[in-house]
């Protein structure tokens, strides 16, 4: 089963003070290091983390997967034709959410997003469509001609108890679903360290898409190194002053 690491919040943080770091890219490839099999990069209509450079340089040094989360607006398939990302996951997006909230509304946006996903497989790129776990969502999926799902798990990330074992055979039996109909299946949302196992035991998911948990742990396993590291350089700034002296 594929990782891809999503590195939107590393961007995020970058943005906080409109600079230069951190680096999603540096980022990137620390996540490739670290065992990724690809990244994950959402480019949102508000530019709110990862921006169109971003994604040019994440092109250049993603060789795995590079995976293009986006709106299926004219505007971004103009941009994913253009850097050719490995795969295309179209999502919802709106301008006041702080995340992606649910799954497409292929009933409601049948005819957009089918049309979106005909104009990128006509440029030879493979489509992915984030859905809820409901079968009727799964089966319009198919009827777009993606192929491949990424099935919501943020219901089950956000359940306890015995409504999270609920949300656990919703997401199961929508894999199998998805499955039958043809498609590969991707899970991902809200997925940490605490609640990734059972998922994981679905070993007919071809990959798992994180991110927040991610990006919010190497925050706190790196911030020993950081701070000792500054540490190190304001005692070398002393002892340089007193050899001056
Ligand atoms: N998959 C999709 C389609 C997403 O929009 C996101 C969030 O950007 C993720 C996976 C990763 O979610 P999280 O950051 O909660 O791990």
């Amino acid at each position: 089963m594929k990782l891809g690491v999503n590195i939107d919040h590393v961007a995020t943080l970058r943005e906080a003070r409109k600079g230069v770091e951190p680096e999603p890219v540096a980022g990137a490839v620390l996540a490739l290091l670290g065992g990724a099999d690809g990244i994950t990069a959402h480019l949102r209509e508000d530019r709110r983390h990862i921006n169109d450079r971003d994604l040019t340089l994440l092109r250049k040094v993603v060789h795995t997967e590079l995976n293009l989360e986006m709106a299926a607006t004219a505007e971004m398939i103009r941009i994913a034709k253009k850097i050719k990302p490995d795969m295309v996951t179209l999502v919802p997006e709106k301008r006041q959410e702080l995340t992606t909230e649910g799954g497409l509304n292929l009933k409601k946006n049948f005819k957009q997003i089918s049309g979106a996903v005909k104009k990128l497989k006509t440029s030879g790129l493979y489509v992915s469509l984030f859905i809820n776990s409901e079968e009727k969502d799964i089966t319009l999926s198919a009827d777009t001609g993606a192929d491949a799902v990424e099935i919501h798990t943020g219901g089950y990330a956000n359940a306890r108890g015995r409504n999270q074992a609920r949300q656990y055979k919703r997401v199961a039996s929508a894999v199998e679903t998805a499955l039958k109909l043809g498609l590969d299946v991707n899970a991902g949302h809200g997925l940490n360290y605490e609640n990734v196992k059972k998922i994981a035991s679905i070993t007919t998911i071809r990959g798992l898409y994180i991110g927040h948990s991610i990006v919010s742990r190497a925050v706190l396993v790196g911030m020993e190194r950081a701070v000792r590291e500054m540490r190190q350089l304001i005692r070398d700034a002393a002892d340089d002053n007193r050899n001056r002296n």
